[in-house]
């Protein structure tokens, strides 16, 4: 019997890179873990690869982009399991080209699934974590929300977005038992950023003093931390994960 199996946590977008080693890394912690996905497809096949290395997380399918969807998932959790205690924000994508040649489409998909995601969700978990008086707002941003990267203007908007988001709505739950913050991962060995040409990629590479990409099971040791009860004072934060790659 652990003292974190009556906890529920709520990953977004888990079945991505950085998703994948959240769920893993919270199951070890001995919390429930509830992976939400997109795409049905994708989902069957990743769980049946958790399942093989004995992780079964509960599965709910909802696109965070969309206020209602994200409402009726959370409505069938708290019936069917429980109150969301943790929320991790990780759903995030890509659409990197440069400015001049970006549409409206392109704007609208990164900031609605990256940013509006994240107060969809925070919407609908918010009341009954400050009515129980406990809660972890745990939101991916990213290295670039903080410094420049050519072709990313809408992923750095909506991930920036994220600061200022974080930052406030931690202000205003700090007395109800609830802490909000930021993790900026640098570049990830994930298949997003493996989808940047090689070429960019090495010169993005030698640009992190650490000369390596980072793991996922890095950040995912991050996520532990802050949802965890050791970091209860931790609140409003931004923490950088980056090899050295942007230090402030
Ligand atoms: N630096 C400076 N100039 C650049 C450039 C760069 N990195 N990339 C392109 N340009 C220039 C080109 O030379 C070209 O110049 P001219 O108009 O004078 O000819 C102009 O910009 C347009 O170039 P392209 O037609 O190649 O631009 P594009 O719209 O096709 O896209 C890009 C360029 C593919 C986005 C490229 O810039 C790129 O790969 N950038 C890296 C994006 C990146 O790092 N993404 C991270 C993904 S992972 C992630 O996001 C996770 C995380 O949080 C870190």
């Amino acid at each position: 019997m652990t003292q974190t199996e009556h906890i529920v946590a709520l990953v977004t977008g888990a079945t991505g890179g950085l998703g994948t080693h959240m769920v893993k890394r919270l199951i070890h912690d001995g919390y429930r873990v509830i992976a939400n996905y997109r795409s049905p497809q994708k989902a069957e096949e990743w769980f049946a690869e958790m399942k093989k290395e004995g992780y079964e997380p509960y599965m709910y399918q909802a696109d965070v982009a969309d206020y209602e969807e994200v409402g009726k998932m959370v409505e069938k959790i708290h019936n069917e399991i429980g109150v969301i205690d943790i929320l991790v924000n990780n759903a995030g994508i890509t659409r990197d080209m440069a400015f001049r040649k970006m549409g409206p489409e392109s704007w609208d998909i990164v900031m609605k699934t990256n940013l509006y995601s994240v107060f969809n969700c925070c919407s609908h978990v918010i009341g009954p974590m400050v009515d129980q008086l406990y809660g972890r707002i745990i939101n991916i941003s990213s290295v670039n929300a903080q410094r420049a990267q050519f072709g990313q203007v809408n992923y750095a908007a909506a991930k920036a977005g994220m600061h200022g988001f974080t930052k406030t709505l931690a202000v205003e739950v700090a007395r109800k038992g609830i802490t909000v913050n930021t993790i900026s991962p640098g570049y990830i060995a994930t298949d997003m950023v493996l989808a940047v040409a090689e070429e960019v990629r090495e010169q993005i590479i030698k640009g992190i003093p650490m000369g390596r990409l980072g793991g996922t099971d890095e950040i995912a040791h991050l996520v532990s931390f802050l949802a965890s009860e050791e970091a209860a004072f931790i609140t409003g934060a931004n923490y950088a994960i980056n090899g050295g790659q942007h230090v402030y």
